[in-house]
């Protein structure tokens, strides 16, 4: 089929890849001109496991492109995905203005019956606007064409989203025409092998399918954070806890890793313009502002641990801290946990030497040159002269590390883990000191 994808950010470009890696013909839309000649030279934007050679095949097959040509590409979709941002704006409501911009495109240059599929994270009601939208610059132009408008929400997780596009555990699709449903069913028919994948609604229960699953996902994570902070208290060891409930099957084990807090571009967003969805139809959702607190007080823990230890006497000590990305494969530090933790080691004063196996890049953009901070290309480098190490994201290459070598290097022999990477015991039996999350006993 002729697919058009508005947006090569994370959403679009990974789809639009996987759509065409299954044969369809995509063209891949994006106002970005640098953008655009870097991805038709195969300069992929992200870090994302598996997409670079994937892009570079389908593309060389002539089964993707990238344009910036909106007519040209609105011509030869027979289904219009508008895949692109939706940053929180001031009061944390998702912002449409790109979202609507799209629609006022494609109603702009419309000639023929199609699909348009919302596969960007919206707030229930979206659909109905991206729908008045196009019909209104469809009227202004004098153009009577039909057309549906769809929500087709994406689940993909940074660092496996092309697994995730390619084995999707749900197809959701919120639609009001059978035609719709129909065309969609054709375009994922590659996807929805052996067993039933594909589950259809209205339009405004796919909306909010999204923000559920992301609130559920995002409630687990702080209810176990806060579980850990109790067993800190308690005596307890939340490690412990969580094995102890993981195996019932209601709860399951995933998701209820406690750490140093959640963050990343959907979380964070997505809880707080769930909330806000709900205020502006009457309603206060408390879980939503609790699941939010719970993380925001969690991304400060690393530092009151370092505080504790150091009886508050943080400045003029150098820190190593592991990982720097909002989790492991991936370069984004959106939202990420380390930001706030850098942020407050700076603020007391400490200098910090990181390291992060892809994020160094995105770091030197973000906090640009500062001489409390260096930037190392290893995970021993950044343990040169450091007091003591901080553990932020837990990619595959921290999990075990040589405790007696770094007990030798680092000054103060102490590791605040802020994954529960380490086992109390190994790290301790090593001479080094050991803070984790939740690990009182
Ligand atoms: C999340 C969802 O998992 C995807 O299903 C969804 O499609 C995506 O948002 C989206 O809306 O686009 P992502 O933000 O890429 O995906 O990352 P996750 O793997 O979900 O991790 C989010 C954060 O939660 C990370 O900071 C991670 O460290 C933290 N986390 C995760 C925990 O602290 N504990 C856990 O047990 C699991």
């Amino acid at each position: 089929m002729r697919v058009t994808i508005f947006g090569t950010g994370y959403v679009g470009l990974v789809t639009g890849t996987c759509l065409a890696d299954v044969g369809h013909d995509v063209v891949c839309v994006d106002i970005d001109q640098a953008k655009v000649d870097g991805l038709n030279r195969g300069v992929i934007p992200i870090y994302e496991p598996g997409l670079e050679p994937m892009v570079k095949a389908n593309h060389a097959a002539g089964r993707l492109t990238f344009t910036t040509d909106a007519p040209s590409a609105i011509a030869h979709g027979d289904i219009i995905f508008i895949a692109v941002g939706t940053p929180p704006d001031e009061d944390g409501s998702a912002d449409l203005k790109y979202v609507l911009a799209v629609a006022r495109t494609i109603g702009g240059h419309l000639e023929r019956g199609v699909v348009v599929v919302n596969k960007s994270t919206v707030p229930v009601g979206t659909a109905d606007k991206v729908r008045q939208t196009i019909a209104g610059e469809l009227a202004a132009r004098g153009v009577d064409v039909a057309f549906d408008v769809v929500s087709n929400p994406e689940f993909l997780k940074e660092g496996d989203a092309v697994n995730d596009c390619m084995r999707p555990d749900r197809i959701i699709v919120g639609a009001s025409s059978q035609q719709a449903i129909d065309r969609l069913k054709r375009l994922y028919a590659p996807f929805n092998r052996n067993h039933e994948r594909i589950v259809v609604m209205d339009v405004r229960s796919a909306e909010l399918t999204k923000y559920a699953a992301n609130a559920m996902l995002a409630t687990k994570i702080s209810f176990m954070n806060e579980i850990a902070n109790i067993a800190e208290r308690v005596g307890a060891d939340v490690e412990m806890v969580r094995q102890g409930i993981g195996s019932d099957p209601r709860i399951g084990w995933h998701f209820i890793y406690p750490g140093a807090g959640y963050g990343g571009s959907c979380f964070p967003k997505d809880v707080q313009a769930l909330a806000r969805t709900s205020q502006q139809h009457g309603y206060r959702a408390e879980l939503l502002g609790a699941v939010e607190s719970v993380n925001e007080r969690q991304k400060g823990h690393l530092f009151e641990l370092i505080e504790r230890h150091y009886g508050g006497s943080i400045a003029g000590r150098t820190f190593a801290v592991w990982g720097l990305a909002f989790k492991p494969n991936t370069d984004d530090m959106r939202e990420a946990s380390s930001r706030r933790l850098l942020q407050q080691l700076w603020d007391a004063g400490a200098r910090v030497r990181a390291y992060d196996p892809e994020a160094t890049e995105e770091a030197q953009r973000i906090f640009g040159e500062r001489e409390d901070l260096v930037l190392c290309d290893s995970a021993r480098a950044a343990l040169a002269d450091a007091d003591a190490l901080v553990v932020v994201t837990e990619w595959k290459q921290f999990r075990s590390p040589d405790f007696q070598r770094l007990r030798q290097s680092l000054t103060d022999a102490v590791i605040f883990d802020g994954r529960n990477l380490y086992h109390p015991d190994e790290v301790e039996a090593a001479g080094l000191a050991y803070y984790g999350i939740g690990r009182g006993r």
